[in-house]
């Protein structure tokens, strides 16, 4: 069983019309412990809707929500589930709450009672985890984009979660702000935390296990990155594109310049390198017999 299972829910905001209008239409999901699931689709697909919904702090209109077999439904289980599912949001300033950056890691753990001492080395651990430690005693609105969104994540961490889920969490970042922030969710699924990492930019997408493409409510595509970026017009048709680098690799590959299994900037440029070697390397000889030919006249 998933960490996380989610059957046929959906989930209908009280709008107060008459007419319902669903903005998760009976979606089945399956999370699996230690998965690296990254969730994409197109402005109002329902992401953020779905993402409420995997620690309860949005309630299903119909079908369940299980997190570790609890019932998100079941209000005794409503805390143990907020501390095993960790929430970040899109905008850091939202959710520091304090002026001082280890007051607002420690914040949430305080709010659950947790004996002080316990708190300090949760805090310390957290700060460590995000590469903030040295800030522990500065203030929040002086720290860039980047930082502040790895203090919420610390803030989050100081539950000790098992599972992250974090709705477009890089989205107002600049480029090096981004890229502090998916390192980071990196290291933290390599050391066994769950991610639901919910993004826009398809880019990101290339280094979950799987991905799932929501579309108008539904799950319209799923499978590994390799296996969702091939349908590129089945992406585009859902108004979403193929990655750059997925791009670049598909046209090698129609072109039989490039095996099928590289997909990661890294492994396509691995291999450009290697056609590039490979091409002046044969430049070189024919160089030089040209050399030698000229030598022996
Ligand atoms: N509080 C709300 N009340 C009514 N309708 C809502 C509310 N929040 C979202 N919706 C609607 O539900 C649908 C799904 O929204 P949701 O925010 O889950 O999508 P999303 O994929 O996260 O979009 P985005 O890419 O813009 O973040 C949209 O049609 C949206 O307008
Ligand atoms: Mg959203």
């Amino acid at each position: 069983m998933g960490i996380i299972e989610l059957n046929s829910v959906s989930y209908e905001y009280n709008t107060g019309k008459e007419t319902a209008f669903f903005a998760l239409n009976n979606v089945s999901l399956s999370i699996q412990p230690g998965e690296f699931l990254c969730i994409v689709g197109h402005n109002g697909s329902g992401k953020s809707t779905l993402a409420k919904l995997l620690n309860g702090l949005l309630l299903p209109t119909s079908g369940t929500v299980l997190v570790k077999g609890m019932d998100t439904k079941d209000e005794k289980r409503a805390l143990d589930i907020r501390k095993t599912v960790g929430l970040c949001f899109q905008n850091p300033d939202n959710q520091i709450v304090t002026t001082i950056v280890e007051d607002d890691v420690a914040f949430a753990p305080e709010n659950l009672g947790i004996d002080p001492k316990e708190i300090r080395t949760r805090v310390n651990m957290a700060l460590k985890a995000v590469g903030m430690e040295s800030y522990a005693t500065a203030a929040p609105h002086m720290l860039s984009g980047g930082q502040k969104q790895r203090v919420a994540i610390a803030g989050l961490l100081a539950m000790q979660p098992e599972v992250l889920v974090l709705d477009e969490a890089t989205s107002m970042l600049d480029p090096a702000g981004k890229a502090e922030v998916i390192k980071i969710i990196q290291r933290l699924n390599s050391e066994g935390i769950t991610i639901v990492m919910i993004t826009q930019y398809m880019e990101e997408a290339i280094i979950a296990d799987r991905v799932v493409v929501m579309s108008q409510g539904s799950i319209a595509l799923e499978g590994t990155p390799k296996q969702v970026f091939a349908q590129a017009s089945a992406l585009r048709s859902l108004r979403l594109d193929v990655p750059a680098v997925v791009d670049l690799r598909n046209r090698l590959i129609a072109r039989g310049m490039l095996p099928t299994h590289a997909l990661t900037a890294e492994e396509l440029a691995e291999h450009i390198a290697k056609i590039i070697k490979t091409e002046t390397g044969s430049l070189k000889e024919d160089t030089l017999r040209v050399n030698e030919d000229s030598a022996s006249h």
